[in-house]
């Protein structure tokens, strides 16, 4: 099996994955609260819900994967 390393765009986490939308998608919702109503964005497996919620509150649509603000939205 060969390593293939990751571009830098393949590491950033900007989608919910269960639903296949992506954050910017999902930013015509407004809110968390109402992008999770509508479009079931962070109900199945929540791996999405912190970066979902960075999303709103940064107006950012990818994030690296421990971006250090992530701890405020567990
Ligand atoms: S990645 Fe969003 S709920 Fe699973």
């Amino acid at each position: 099996m060969q390593y293939e390393e990751l571009s830098a765009d393949e590491a950033l986490v900007n989608r919910c994955e269960c639903i296949n939308k992506t954050f910017e998608q999902l930013k015509v919702h407004g809110s968390f609260e109402e992008a999770r109503k509508k479009s079931g964005a962070g109900v199945e497996c929540g791996g999405c819900v912190p970066y979902l919620k960075l999303a709103f509150a940064s107006g950012e649509t990818a994030f690296a994967i421990d971006d250090p603000r992530l701890k405020e939205f567990k």
